[in-house]
């Protein structure tokens, strides 16, 4: 085989951002928002990258260079776990990567994430190094640590896997929730959040009070805890609920804003039984679950706060061949 195309999709937090940074454990869905990457193998040494979305065009390095020189930030996933996988399997041809996403970066369903499963998983498909669903999640969030220093890895975990999971800091634990459904309502804030950031300003809070961040940390384990088991029997309701509850969290912790907490409101004002902020903060997702004769009038309660409605599956696949 010398040429493949992969698909992976996107991510929305449901529950326990920041916690999982530190050891607790969150809910993940995977979203049919998708990334696309096609990549071929070439005669020459050379590492050709087209990636318009992010305006990098005929990008164009020696193998024997990746990772040198300035790197544009949007080649770097791509490029870093080229890398990795090219020293790990040392792999010499070269190699054209071309990728498009159904989806703007700036909602933050985690493109960078998503690229690098597709390069990992593209890569095992072309040279036939049949890595399973584990080992290309530690080489992708190898690549995630190399350029981002710290994260979880949730959102590397939802693009391989798909489907909804419960996951464990570094994919101590990577566990599929078989669900039918979950009707997810989403509004994006307009404002665009950078994850590193955030995660920095909650890291400066617990350095100065760690035993009340420690204390949030406990409970938002305990709410990921209870909403695994309502998910798990389509309690809603429940789920909603304990969504209000982690808000509350995440408020506390410092990381909604005004945007974010006026379109929660709008949410839960319309009758959503629960609604929260999806991620970082500072921006990005808000999400709602809402009783089916409500939900209009949810995403009318968000579109008035300000938000913009963004329609999405939830529970879909993970990463996957294309034919
Ligand atoms: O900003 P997002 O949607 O990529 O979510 C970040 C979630 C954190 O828990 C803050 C970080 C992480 O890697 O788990």
């Amino acid at each position: 085989m010398n040429k493949v195309t992969v698909s992976t999709p996107g991510k929305l937090m449901l529950f326990g951002e920041h916690a999982v940074v530190y050891g607790h454990p969150c809910i993940v869905t995977a979203v049919d928002q998708r990334i696309r990457l096609a990549a071929e193998v070439l005669d020459s040494p050379d590492f050709i990258l087209e990636a318009g979305d992010v305006e990098v065009t005929n990008y164009t390095k020696q193998i024997s260079e990746l990772g040198q020189g300035d790197v544009p930030k949007g080649a770097q996933f791509v490029e870093i776990a080229l890398k990795n996988i090219y020293e790990k399997f040392d792999l010499g041809e070269g190699l054209r990567i071309t990728t498009a996403s159904e989806f703007s970066s700036k909602f933050g369903f985690g493109s960078s994430s998503a690229i690098t499963v597709c390069v990992v998983k593209a890569l095992s498909e072309l040279f036939d190094l049949k890595l399973d669903n584990k080992e290309i999640f530690d080489s992708a969030y190898k690549t995630v640590l190399d350029i981002q220093g710290k994260g979880s890895g949730f959102d590397v975990a939802a693009g391989i896997y798909g489907g909804c999971l419960y996951f464990v800091t570094g994919g101590k634990v990577i566990e599929p929730l078989i669900i039918k459904e979950l009707p997810l309502i989403v509004g994006y804030s307009g404002v665009k959040a950078d994850t590193v950031t955030l995660m920095n300003q909650v890291k400066a809070k617990a350095s100065k009070y760690p035993e009340f961040i420690d204390v949030l940390y406990t409970e938002v384990s305990k709410l990921v805890e209870k909403a695994k088991s309502a998910l798990l029997v389509n309690d809603l309701i429940s789920f909603g609920e304990l969504m209000n509850f982690n808000q509350g969290l995440l408020e506390s912790m410092g990381v909604s804003i005004a945007k974010l907490s006026a379109m929660i409101y709008g949410a839960r004002d319309e009758g959503a039984y629960g609604a929260k902020l999806s991620g970082a903060g500072g921006g990005d997702c808000m999400i709602a679950i809402a009783p089916k004769d409500k939900i209009a009038a949810v995403q009318q309660g968000i579109t008035r706060s300000g938000g913009q409605v963004i329609e999405v599956q939830t529970n879909v696949e993970g990463v996957r061949i294309e034919k």
